[in-house]
């Protein structure tokens, strides 16, 4: 099967997406990589990648002429802190990491986002690699260039964006990756086709049982519509200072305050994104913007997908309200990204808390049509 190259247009930080499968086998596809600054680098992984994936991919850099030592970090989110980026510097620097040293990061989300902020500010910037290896890192964090670590207060509260030199995308990672991690890519692609409407919407539609089966060809076609419809906006809003680039938290304001409440315990992100994606779609309703058979088409897609879509029963509606409110992203109003259609959306910023809190109790019994 061929890849698919995207391009990412940022003047000198621009790079390359490639996506496909059979991207990172020793061999031509070597050629995918762009000229480094250097051929000395590491590759930063898991313990649970490792076993899976390394091997390959430290022959097929060496296929492409760039020596690297392996950097093996813990597993989980809760390792995306200061500690652990401490001593991925450390082991960076006993690898004999100068500035024109690469960092490649093998993983999901968490690893991109470590490995690119040790990138970013390693003896002030050194050249980055992205090979993503989950559902969501495909779509959405490995593109963009964001990057960080976690405080005690809160998720990603120190990063910076920086861009990567190169993204490639291989779809046969997909094959080891646990049902629960693809069904969170999941939530993520829906919200793509909320964001992008009819075309990609009628793609997920009737591709679904292609998609759930991981056929290479419609996930590379998946992520390949995913990856483009994000850099649109990255490449019209890098820093995320406009409000262009904040369109792409669709369903994430609630998510992100229901992951928080639940302590990032029980409900994984792309679940919380789901039912954060059911509260943006009936409020779009409840605030008279959206049309109820686009409401309904929205809440059919992630059925069809298998996402949840109920806000759970003891949910505190207060609760949740107050965290939208906390969020970074709010400057303590009441904002959402709300849609006028499906690939309309819009940042609304004047939220009635009345209407949000009738709307979000609604959001914990089924809405959808029989
Ligand atoms: P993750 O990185 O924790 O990966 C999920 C799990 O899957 C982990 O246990 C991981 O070890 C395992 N895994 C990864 N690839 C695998 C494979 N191919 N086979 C088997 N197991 C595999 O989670 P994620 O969902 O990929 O990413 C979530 C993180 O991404 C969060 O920290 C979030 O803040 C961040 N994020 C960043 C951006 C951005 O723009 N930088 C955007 C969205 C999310
Ligand atoms: N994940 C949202 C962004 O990259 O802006």
């Amino acid at each position: 099967m061929g890849s698919h190259k995207l391009s990412v247009s940022l003047d000198s930080r621009s790079y390359s997406i490639h996506i496909g499968s059979g991207l990172t086998k020793a061999g031509d596809n070597s050629l995918l990589l762009p000229r480094l600054r250097g051929n000395q680098g590491v590759v930063v992984t898991n313990t649970t990648v490792a076993p899976l994936h390394l091997r390959r991919v430290q022959e097929w850099l060496a296929a492409g002429g760039y020596e690297s030592t392996a950097i093996i970090l813990p597993d989980g989110e809760e390792y995306k802190n200061h500690e652990v980026l401490q001593r991925l510097y450390q082991e960076i620097f006993r690898a004999g990491i100068q500035r024109t040293g690469y960092i490649c990061a093998l993983g999901g989300g968490v690893i991109g986002d470590l490995a690119g902020f040790a990138a970013a500010t390693y003896m002030r910037g050194i050249d980055l690699i992205q090979l993503p290896t989950t559902i969501l890192a495909q779509v959405d964090s490995a593109i963009g260039g964001k990057n960080g670590v976690n405080l005690e207060s809160g998720k990603n509260l120190v990063g910076t964006t920086y861009q990567p030199r190169v993204v490639i995308s291989d779809v046969d990672f997909i094959a080891t990756l646990p049902e629960r991690e693809c069904l969170c890519g999941l939530g993520e692609v829906v919200k793509y086709g909320l964001l992008a409407g009819d075309d990609f919407i009628s793609f997920l539609e009737m591709n679904q049982t292609e998609i759930m089966k991981q056929d290479p060809r419609s996930l590379a076609s998946m992520i390949l519509s995913c990856s483009s419809i994000k850099v649109d906006y990255v490449v019209r809003d890098e820093y995320d200072l406009l409000g262009v680039r904040a369109v792409l938290n669709l369903g994430h304001t609630v998510g992100h305050a229901l992951e928080k409440m639940y302590a990032y315990r029980n409900l994984a992100h792309g679940e919380a994104v789901a039912i954060g994606l059911v509260c943006a779609l009936a409020l779009s309703v409840a605030m008279k913007s959206l049309a109820e058979p686009s409401f309904q088409r929205g809440l059919q897609l992630l059925k069809l997908y298998g996402l949840p879509m109920l806000l759970p029963m003891d949910a505190d509606v207060d609760e949740i309200i107050d965290l939208m409110r906390r969020d970074k992203k709010a400057n303590h109003g009441l904002s959402m990204i709300l849609l006028r259609g499906l690939g309309d959306p819009y940042l609304e910023a004047n939220i009635d808390s009345g209407l949000l809190r009738k709307t979000l109790e609604r959001c914990k019994q089924p809405l959808m049509a029989s």
